[in-house]
């Protein structure tokens, strides 16, 4: 995916009004949830597709209410949602939302969940935000202009070193695709400092940015856990490759500081 091709933009919206307009609608839908969760103590879940992938209404709900607000502000834009049906584009741009990325913390009480909103043109992610209310905790980019936390600029970790790196990784809700992947994280774990599992892919990716892990991979991602963060660990300078480029689901990723790309890469993907 290129990351700094903004043909033809000037004719939709400017870089930086699309970082906003991803801030305030992943703020302003987050804050609504954790509100929401905050006044219950137990949750009602629905499963989708395994016993151990959960919705929620507040998972609904924030996204029902991006999608209210794009298509007001924005109607002619694309949407593609976690939670919804696909919208077509006649503007050339596509919203990618995942209203709650870490469902399962958030039914839990765990802190690492939280709201991403991306903007697309084609394959290129032009902008991006990740609101995690719990950590308070705001992480944007936009394409070519950086990559920041509740405004401070964000910097990848350099490592390196594959040995003494911190690998954040995670596990899909199929049964079948998560002995693979216990077997992969048992082969790469001696080869590594630590594994860290977050339950949020968003959170991992915004973690690569901050420098608070040295890097992350996953198999088996929708575009919706993916697109902001992609952009916000290759802002801050950290190295991301996912495959499919082009698809929804089933997308396999690898992002971490530059140096260790290729001996990570070599490891967790199989060709
Ligand atoms: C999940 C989280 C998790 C990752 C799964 C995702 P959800 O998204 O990002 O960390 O391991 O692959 O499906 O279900 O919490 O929106
Ligand atoms: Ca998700």
């Amino acid at each position: 995916m290129p990351q700094t091709d903004l043909g033809g933009l000037s004719n939709s919206a400017d870089v930086n009004d699309l970082r906003s307009l991803c801030i305030d609608l992943a703020v302003s839908a987050a804050s609504k949830a954790a509100e929401g969760r905050a006044q219950r103590a137990q949750l009602e879940t629905e499963t989708k597709s395994s016993l151990t992938d959960l919705v929620t209404e507040f998972d609904r709900a924030a996204e029902n209410f991006i999608r209210e607000r794009l298509s007001s502000q924005r109607p002619q834009d694309g949407i593609v949602g976690e939670e919804g049906l696909d919208v077509p584009n006649t503007s050339g741009l596509t919203w990618i939302i995942d209203p709650i990325d870490g469902t399962t913390n958030f039914v839990f009480g765990l802190p690492a969940w939280g709201c991403s909103v991306a903007v697309t043109q084609g394959n290129t992610i032009l902008a991006g935000a990740v609101h995690l209310p719990v950590l308070r905790e705001t992480y944007s980019a936009a394409s070519g202009r950086g990559a920041s936390i509740n405004g401070t600029e964000l910097i990848s970790s350099q490592s390196t070193s594959l040995q003494t790196a911190l690998v954040a990784t995670g596990f899909a809700y199929n049964s079948q695709r998560r002995s693979q992947q216990g077997a992969l994280v048992a082969k790469l774990l001696p080869q590594v400092r630590d594994i860290r599992r977050s339950g949020s892919a968003a959170y991992d990716l915004c973690c690569v940015a901050a420098g608070r892990v040295d890097a992350y991979y996953e198999h088996g991602l929708s575009i919706w856990d993916i697109a902001a963060g992609v952009l916000i660990a290759r802002e801050a300078g950290a190295t991301v490759e996912f495959t499919p480029e082009s698809a929804v689901t089933d997308i396999t990723l690898v992002a971490s500081a530059t140096p260790i790309f290729k001996s990570l890469r070599s490891v967790v993907i199989e060709e």
